[in-house]
């Protein structure tokens, strides 16, 4: 769907670029000339990703580091600027998470996902933010963020709190920075399989439930959100800042109409009303 040099020589930083989602822009990205600069903890998974990206012929530097400690942080785009010369856009895509009934949260559990997805995600767009301003040149940030960022959910609250923040973040920079000719923006994704995620927070049975609620009845394809991100990171986005788009089949709306519940009305349910109603008419 995408002119094939679409990203030629663009260098992008994802964040948690080994596994999942962030594995799969990583691939999608390269085949349109991004060149990848990737970071996670395991360094196996980054090796792994890198080694496909080379096989295909495209560019990539990878580097451990730890989203919460800023030293790391700070040494990766050093590194990264001093492999590539540049960096052109960063996709905070990191993340933690898990089911847990809150009050039996313990204090570390909450830190654990917070630093991971909000300190995380901070420190990534300051550090990088910061040597943009300070180089003149302009970037582009995209955050991986959640529906439950403005619902809530039950059951995952240091995520709510954390992607919440992540949003806040994001149009909140878009406004501050867009002078430097910076922008920022997010994607609140619906459910996407990833190995993590589906390990983590499907418990038998619920991915049945989930699709039940959701519109087109399915979970999202990685290529689908490969897609918008990459149109959000191509120059041709460039008037987008602020804004996050949702990529969900409609799974939320579903979730929030009021009477979306008559979704289960059989026809001859929707024909007993009609008779009632007609009756109440002529009262
Ligand atoms: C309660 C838990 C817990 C759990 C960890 N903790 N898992 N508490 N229930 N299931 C607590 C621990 O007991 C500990 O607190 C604290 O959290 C830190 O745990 P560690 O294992 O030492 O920390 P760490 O290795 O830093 O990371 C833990 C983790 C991480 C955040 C759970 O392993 C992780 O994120 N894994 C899964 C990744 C994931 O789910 N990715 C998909 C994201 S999808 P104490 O007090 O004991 O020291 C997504 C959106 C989904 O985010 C949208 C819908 C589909
Ligand atoms: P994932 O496979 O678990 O990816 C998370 C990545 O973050 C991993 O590669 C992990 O690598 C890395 N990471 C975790 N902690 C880190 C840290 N402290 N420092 C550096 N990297 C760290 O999850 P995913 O399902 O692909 O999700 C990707 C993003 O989309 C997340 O932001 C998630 O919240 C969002 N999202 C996903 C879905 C979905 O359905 N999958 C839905 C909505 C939103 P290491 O463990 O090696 O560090």
């Amino acid at each position: 769907m995408f002119q094939s040099n679409l990203l030629k020589d663009k260098v992008i930083l994802i964040t948690g670029g080994g596994t999942g989602l962030g594995k799969s822009m990583a691939l999608g990205f390269s085949k349109l000339g991004a060149k990848l600069v990737l970071c996670g903890r395991r360094e196996d998974m980054l090796k792994e990703v890198s080694h496909e990206i080379k096989k295909g012929g495209g560019e990539v530097f990878y580097k451990t580091c730890d989203v919460r400690k800023m030293d790391e942080v700070e040494a990766l785009i050093n590194a990264a600027f001093e492999h590539f010369g540049k960096i052109d856009g960063l996709i905070n895509n990191a993340a933690g998470n898990f089911l847990c009934p809150t009050e039996y949260l313990s204090p570390n559990g909450f830190d654990a996902v917070v630093k991971i997805v909000l300190y995380g995600s901070f420190n990534c767009t300051q550090a990088l933010g910061k040597q943009w301003i300070e180089r003149g040149v302009g970037g582009r940030i995209l955050n991986m963020c959640t529906t439950y960022a403005w619902t809530g959910s039950a059951f995952v609250v240091p995520s709510v709190c954390a992607k919440a923040g992540v949003l806040a973040m994001t149009r909140s920079l878009a406004v501050e920075w867009g002078k430097y000719n910076i922008r920022l923006n997010a994607i609140a994704p619906g459910p996407f399989p990833t190995e993590q995620a589906w390990a983590n927070l499907m418990p038998p049975g619920f991915e049945q439930k989930m699709m039940h609620k959701n519109p087109t009845q399915r979970t999202g394809k990685h290529e689908e959100l490969v897609n918008l991100a990459t149109y959000l990171m191509s120059d041709g986005a460039g008037y987008i800042n602020g804004d996050c788009i949702t990529i969900d089949g409609g799974e939320w709306l579903q979730g929030a109409g009021e009477f979306n519940g008559l979704l289960d009305l059989t026809a001859e349910d929707w024909m007993n009303m009609k008779i009632k109603a007609e009756a109440n008419r002529k009262k």
